[in-house]
């Protein structure tokens, strides 16, 4: 795997852009940074590039791939029906952390969409992501380039413990931005859907196009038999080795209920940490006290949550006891990637 570090400088980076054309336009696979996470790509159309992308990540086949584009015209070559209210959201949100799903058109091959007839697309702002496919003149299907089931990457480093040796090439450019996925909104039906929980919010989309649901296999537990209309949802995802416990509550009681159970985990011998905030690391006497950033900057927690996840691993942590977030804004998508790193295991101390 060749790994090749943006220096900032268009006409020097130019190498770098040929080299991961040349890559891609012959069916391999390049692993790009971009304003949510890194995404490892492959060219969308290109039905054995996408089985790599599986191979690579160790992902179900029935997991669809998002299609990064760099232009609106690719919208409409991808999809057969580009109703309103995309177009207006594509005008508002895009090139930014939106992928919307849409009608498929015949020339996307259903190994990238996993077998379904609709087209995850989204055009990322951030410069390497675009001008990556922008100048290797593909559509890139790209997830987060990480082992299927550990947490999204947002740095170079985290490709590189999962992929290397796996695919052609890493571009390095440690700059990403929010640190979760793209909020991804379902416009084939009838009322917009939001799949997954972003930066983006379903108030954002409210303000652009009205009514606007949430998928119930979101915010509750997927049960057997009820099929989340994102694949990708009902898999325990973004995982550390440590078994996390989230605890919901009045402050000082979720800090008491933390000191207690980490004190017991303790005494049986176990490796524990507390993920905690700013506002409350001095209120854990604990040497591990891991913390995600302040709660005054819900941006601030985002973009460290999967790197915290990934330090648990490092640092051998077996048990974790984690606050929670639960504002109306990012703190949706924050808790909604922390439900699931827990296995939906979640305390109540009110
Ligand atoms: O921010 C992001 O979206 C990052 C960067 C690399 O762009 N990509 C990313 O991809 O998070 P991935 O593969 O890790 O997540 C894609 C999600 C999965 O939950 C998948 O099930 C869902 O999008 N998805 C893809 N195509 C879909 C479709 N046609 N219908 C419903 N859900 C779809
Ligand atoms: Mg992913």
């Amino acid at each position: 795997t060749r790994i090749r570090v943006v220096s900032g400088d268009e006409k020097k980076d130019n190498l770098i852009y040929e080299e991961a054309k040349e890559i891609l336009n012959n069916g391999g696979l390049v692993a790009f940074p971009t304003e949510t996470v890194y995404g490892l790509g492959g060219d969308a159309l290109d039905a054995n590039a996408s089985k790599k992308i599986y191979a690579a990540k160790g992902r179900p086949s029935d997991n669809p791939l998002i299609v990064h584009i760099a232009d609106l015209d690719a919208l409409y070559k991808l999809s057969v029906e580009v109703p309103e209210k995309a177009l207006a959201l594509a005008k508002k949100f895009w090139p930014g952390p939106m992928t919307m799903i849409l009608k498929k058109s015949d020339i996307v091959p259903s190994a990238t969409t996993g077998g379904l007839e609709t087209v995850a697309i989204r055009m990322p702002s951030h410069k390497v992501a675009n001008r990556l496919i922008a100048q290797s003149g593909v559509y890139i299907a790209a997830p987060s380039a990480n082992t299927s089931g550990k947490p999204s990457p947002t740095r170079a480093e985290h490709v590189i413990n999962d992929l290397s040796g796996k695919i052609d090439m890493i571009i390095q450019d440690d700059t990403v931005d929010i640190g979760l996925e793209s909020s991804i909104i379902d416009l084939s039906e009838e009322i917009p859907t939001i799949l997954r929980p972003g930066y983006i919010t379903k108030k954002d989309f409210e303000e652009v196009i009205g009514e606007v649901r949430i998928d119930p296999a979101i915010v509750g537990e997927v049960k057997p038999g009820v099929k989340p209309k994102a694949p990708g949802m009902k898999y325990k995802h973004y995982a550390p080795n440590a078994e996390i416990t989230i605890v919901e509550g009045d402050t000082k009681k979720v800090v008491d209920y933390i000191n207690e159970e980490i004190k017991k985990a303790d005494e049986l011998g176990k490796k524990t940490a507390v993920m905690a905030t700013d506002e409350t690391k001095s209120c854990y006497g604990h040497e591990h006290v891991y913390v995600l950033g302040s709660r005054e900057d819900e941006l601030s927690i985002a973009k460290n949550l999967y790197k915290v996840l990934r330090d648990f691993d490092k640092d051998g942590i077996e048990v974790v006891y984690s606050e929670s977030f639960d504002s109306a804004d990012v703190g949706q998508a924050i808790m909604n990637r922390l439900i699931k790193a827990a296995g939906h295991k979640l305390v109540k101390v009110d």
